[in-house]
C-alpha cells in the first residue's frame, strides 16, 4: 500500500478567495422555455428550482451573502398573466422555503419596494424575515420590486427628511452617511456580480453598491445554472485584481520592494 501523500487539489495549492457577497442577475428563464417550445412560466418554474440549489451551493462554497435579483420595478410592465404567474410562484416558493430556511439556518432579507408587492407575499416575507433573523452566518437577500433608480429616490427622500428633522447635517453629507438610507444600508457591498443568459448589462441592479464589484457574464440560462457555474465564476473572480483606484504596486508593497 502506498503512503505517498495525495496530490493536492488545485484549490489546496492556491486557496481560492471566496467573495463574501455574491449578487446574481438571474436571467434567461423565458429563453430556456422558448427553446423547448414551453410557455415562459415553465422557465420561471425551473428558475425557482435554481434559486433553491444556488442558495445552498453558494453557502457550500463559502459565500456569506447571496443577493438574487428576482423581480425588477420594470418587470411589472410584462404581460399581466406572466406577472401574475411570477407572483404565484414567489408565494409558493416562500411558503415552501420557510421551513427549509429555519432548518438550514438561512437568514432571509429583501431589498426593493416590497410594500408594493401583493399583500399575501408581504405577509410571508415578514414572517420569514422574523423567523430567520438570528441566522447571521448566511444571508439570502431577495431583490423584489427592486430598481437602483427608485432606491436612490427613496434614499434621497429619507435623507432629506432626516436633514429636515435635524438628524443629518447637510454640510457633513458624505457617501458613508447617505448610503445608510439605501435599502442595503446594513449589508456589505457585493464583491462579485454574475449575470446569466449572455446579456451584458446591469438592468438597474445595485448600480451604486456594485461600484467596485467584479462582473462575470455567463451565457448559461438561469434554469441551467449549476454549482459548477458558480464555482467557475468564483474562480474567474480570483483571476481579477481589484485595485479600487490604486496601482498594482500599491496593492503588493512587498512584491514591489524586492524589484
Ligand atoms: C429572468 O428571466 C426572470 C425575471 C426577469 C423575472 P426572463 O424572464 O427575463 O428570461 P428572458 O430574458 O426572457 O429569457
Ligand atoms: C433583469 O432581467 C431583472 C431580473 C433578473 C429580475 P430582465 O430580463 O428584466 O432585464 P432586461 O429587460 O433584459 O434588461
Ligand atoms: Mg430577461
Amino acid at each position: 500500500m502506498s503512503h505517498a501523500p495525495a496530490r493536492p487539489s488545485s484549490a489546496e495549492r492556491t486557496p481560492l478567495h471566496v467573495p463574501h457577497h455574491v449578487a446574481i442577475i438571474m436571467d434567461g428563464n423565458g429563453r430556456w422555455a422558448q427553446k423547448r417550445g414551453l410557455p415562459r412560466i415553465e422557465g420561471h418554474r425551473r428558475g425557482v428550482e435554481t434559486v433553491r440549489t444556488t442558495t445552498f451551493a453558494a453557502r457550500d462554497l463559502g459565500v456569506k451573502m447571496l443577493t438574487l435579483y428576482a423581480f425588477s420595478v420594470e418587470n411589472w410592465k410584462r404581460p399581466q398573466d406572466e406577472v401574475g404567474a411570477l407572483m404565484g410562484l414567489l408565494e409558493y416558493y416562500l411558503k415552501k422555503e420557510l421551513a427549509t430556511f429555519v432548518r438550514d439556518r438561512v437568514r432571509l432579507r429583501t431589498i426593493g419596494r416590497t410594500e408594493e408587492m401583493p399583500a399575501g407575499i408581504q405577509k410571508l416575507l415578514r414572517a420569514t424575515i422574523e423567523e430567520t433573523k438570528e441566522f447571521t452566518d448566511y444571508t439570502l437577500v431577495l431583490a423584489l420590486n427592486y430598481g437602483s433608480r427608485t432606491e436612490v429616490v427613496d434614499a434621497a427622500r429619507a435623507y432629506a427628511a432626516a436633514v429636515a428633522a435635524g438628524q443629518e447635517k447637510l454640510n457633513d453629507g458624505s457617501w458613508a452617511s447617505f448610503s445608510r438610507y439605501l435599502y442595503t444600508a446594513e449589508f456589505p457591498e457585493p464583491d462579485l456580480v454574475i449575470r446569466t443568459s449572455g446579456e451584458n448589462r446591469i438592468s438597474n441592479f445595485l448600480l451604486l453598491q456594485a461600484a467596485y464589484a467584479e462582473f462575470v457574464f455567463t451565457p448559461v440560462l438561469w434554469p441551467d445554472f449549476t454549482k459548477a457555474d458558480l464555482a467557475a465564476a468564483i474562480a474567474e473572480f480570483n483571476r481579477r485584481e481589484r485595485r479600487f483606484g490604486l496601482t498594482s504596486e500599491q496593492l503588493k508593497p512587498a512584491a514591489a520592494a524586492v524589484k
